[in-house]
């Protein structure tokens, strides 16, 4: 049976920062910022948005009504949950108009938690053939003003719905995955900006990707030659291309020169957006569907999530591809989005919505959104 991705959709928030502003502001050479990081604009959010507002905007761009009656599972992966308790899932049963006869859950292992949610998805479907899954990764990356991970930050959601014959990636159930208890990165439960070793965390990502790569090869008796895509986590797009790196002088230079061709599509999207922590790799996978995938390519994907998670796999881009993936709307999306300057976001950055807040209506420009906070429980809303 061909299970596999059948829709992906995105959301992005409408305001962003210019990354030359902000290198400029931190008293910075942007070339650091555009070319050490490799980063253009980044996603900041409205108070009023957050992990769950987003994940109903992304999966809302793409559930039909047929979806929904033959969903059997939604999973979110996040690390930007907004309750210690009750999963982003639960929420969004309201907002999306969901039917009850699901199992809905979170996932959390850091940048990897979609990645385990499309794994359980895929066995869901094999189990039930004729239900689908609707996996969801959605966060908002903050590392802190004037930290050296500012730059790193970011906001957005991607969505993607699993099932069988899938239109847009058929996944080959050829997987490889490690485990290794590792301080990269982490956000204690009482902070809301992230600590990270990021020299080391680069490091991490990097042996990680080899020793996935090593062992793809010898269980799959796969070569560089059976792909003509790499994708991988980006949470900002330099960290990418030091796994793509490791492979020269290892693939043949006409190889290399492809794979190196591929990547620079795959991180269009995120050089605009900045970091999706669970959500990069597959906005990665969604720039390369959009700027230049081809049917039948074999796709390689590198997940990874500090801690650490990581999961090497491959599938198939599926003949029909783009017409299942509504590109007008993920690009006026990304085009028609406002330049917000460095001190109105240094401004809203120090907004916390605390118990007693409400939101009005009228200053929202979104969907979905935060309506108010009421004995402490946090209440949504759509509007049209
Ligand atoms: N022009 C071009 N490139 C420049 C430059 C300039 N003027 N100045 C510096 N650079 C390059 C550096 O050579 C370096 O490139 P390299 O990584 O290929 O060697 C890059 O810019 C970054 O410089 P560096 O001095 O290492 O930056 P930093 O100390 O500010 O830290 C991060 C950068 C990414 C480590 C930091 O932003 C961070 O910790 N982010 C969080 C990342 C993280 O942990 N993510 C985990 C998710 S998996």
């Amino acid at each position: 049976m061909k299970i596999g991705i059948d829709k992906i959709g995105f959301y992005v928030p409408k305001d962003y920062i210019d990354i030359v502003e902000l290198a400029k502001a931190r008293n910075v050479d942007p070339n650091k910022f555009t070319i050490g990081i490799g980063q253009d604009k980044q996603a900041v959010p409205q108070p009023y948005q957050d992990a769950v507002t987003m994940a109903a905007s992304s999966a809302d761009s793409i559930l039909t009504d047929d979806d929904k009656k033959d969903l059997g599972l939604l999973i979110v992966g996040t690390e930007s949950s907004v309750d210690e308790s009750k999963s982003t899932a639960a929420f969004l049963m309201d907002l999306l108009d969901l039917p009850e006869d699901i199992r809905a859950f979170e996932i959390k292992q850091a940048c990897y938690g979609a990645t385990a949610g499309l794994q359980t998805a895929y066995d869901f479907v094999s189990q039930n053939p004729d239900k689908k899954a609707l996996v969801i990764a959605t966060d908002i990356a903050r590392y802190g003003i004037k930290t050296p991970g500012e730059v790193t930050q970011g906001a957005g959601s991607v969505a993607m719905i699993i099932s069988q014959n899938p239109r847009v990636l058929k996944l080959d159930h050829k997987s490889v995955y490690m485990t290794r208890n590792v301080g990269d990165f982490w956000r204690p439960t009482f902070s809301k900006t992230a600590f990270a070793r990021g020299k080391f965390s680069n490091e991490v990502y990097v042996d990680f990707f080899k020793t996935l790569w090593d062992k793809y090869q010898t269980k799959y008796d796969a070569t560089a030659a059976d792909f003509s895509t790499m994708l991988f986590h980006i949470p900002y797009t330099k960290m990418g291309t030091k796994a793509l790196r490791t492979l020269e002088g290892h693939v043949s230079d006409e190889k290399y020169a492809e794979l190196t061709e591929h990547y620079q599509a795959s991180i269009k999207f995120s050089r605009e957006v900045g970091n999706l922590y669970t959500g990069s790799l597959y906005l990665g996978l969604l720039s390369y569907l959009v700027n230049a995938a081809k049917a039948n390519e074999e796709l390689l994907l590198f997940s990874y999530g500090s801690g650490a998670v990581g999961e090497l796999y491959s599938g198939e881009i599926q003949p029909g591809f783009e017409k299942v993936i509504d590109q007008d709307a993920i690009m006026n999306l990304l085009n028609n989005r406002e330049k917000m300057s460095i001190s109105d976001y240094e401004k809203m950055y120090e907004i916390e919505y605390s118990d007693g807040t409400i939101v009005d209506p009228a200053t929202v420009d979104a969907k979905f959104y935060l309506s108010e906070i009421k004995e402490n429980e946090r209440l949504y809303k759509k509007q049209n």
